[in-house]
């Protein structure tokens, strides 16, 4: 058994033990080598990087290159976690394209599965046919929202995210994030499933959770949804150590003696010695 696929069972047996699984998202070495180290079950190289680290307005201007490089990083700081990667918007409109861009991510970035959003069931199969795992994700799905609101409120909308759900399961999806739908539905969804659900702002009764880990350590301050927790303030610690810094330097108490190198002072008298010399031997 690889090491993935024993993650995937873990995950699986974990559902089946009624013990919660945790995921989180990472985008860098240093931050995956927090949340692998913290025990957490999967880390999901999440589209959420063109928001919390590129700096787009939406998860949409993410491109393959993008999601490869930050996944390769992630890889080199997770020994343990599953490592799943986003498929990017456009990366996956017909099995073939999905099929490429998927075995590139899994070859380049090493990544152990990949994620897709909504109801691409050709493309799902398509990748699973050539050996890489995949996640799928129902409820809000960014890359196509046109509203960012609560998902299958309504009895149309829950009955289809239940089709979905079973239909991921059939195909043979390893598990499925629930994103943004009332928590009763994802309870319902959840009982039904033999395969995990993994949950982001729909409510306690998934099989696990997952956040963007900028949301949980108080890194991202352009909006707040209700489902987010704040498990930390990094943001406003991170910022008085710069004001600190800042005025260190200005006020020229940094860098101090023990940040600094110190000369021989013979070298150094005859570094000044040689120089003078050179100076008037030019003058004269
Ligand atoms: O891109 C992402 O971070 C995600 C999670 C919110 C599930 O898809």
């Amino acid at each position: 058994m690889t090491g993935s696929s024993a993650s995937i069972r873990r995950m699986l047996d974990k559902k089946r033990q009624g013990k919660k699984i945790t995921m989180l998202t990472a985008y860098d070495f240093f931050m995956a080598k927090l949340v692998d180290g913290a025990g957490v079950d999967a880390i999901l190289v999440g589209d959420s990087l063109g928001m919390v680290v590129l700096g787009y307005e939406t998860t949409t201007s993410v491109t393959m290159d993008d999601m490869i490089r930050h996944a390769s990083a992630v890889r080199r700081g997770a020994v343990s976690a599953l490592v799943i990667g986003d498929m990017p918007y456009n990366s996956y409109s017909d099995p073939v394209i999905a099929v490429k861009n998927a075995k590139r991510f899994a070859e380049e970035s090493k990544c152990d599965a990949v994620k897709l959003e909504g109801e691409c069931y050709e493309a799902i199969k398509a990748i699973l046919d050539v050996g890489i795992p995949v996640l799928g994700h129902l409820g809000l799905t960014p890359q196509t929202a046109q509203e960012f609101k609560v998902q299958g409120k309504e009895i149309a909308d829950a009955e289809k995210i239940i089709g979905a759900s079973e239909e991921l399961e059939r195909v043979g999806c390893f598990a499925v994030v629930l994103e943004c739908i009332p928590f009763e539905l994802a309870r319902l969804v959840s009982s039904r499933l033999k395969i995990p659900t993994i949950g982001i702002g729909a409510g306690v009764d998934c099989d696990g959770q997952v956040l963007v880990i900028n949301d949980l350590l108080g890194l991202f301050d352009r909006f707040k949804p209700k489902f987010v927790k704040k498990f930390a303030d990094l943001g406003i610690v991170a910022q008085e150590a710069i004001k600190r810094y800042k005025d260190a330097v200005e006020k020229r108490e940094f860098p101090g003696p023990e940040n600094s190198y110190a000369m021989n002072k013979d070298n150094l008298q005859k570094v000044k010695y040689s120089l003078e010399k050179s100076i008037n031997g030019t003058a004269s």
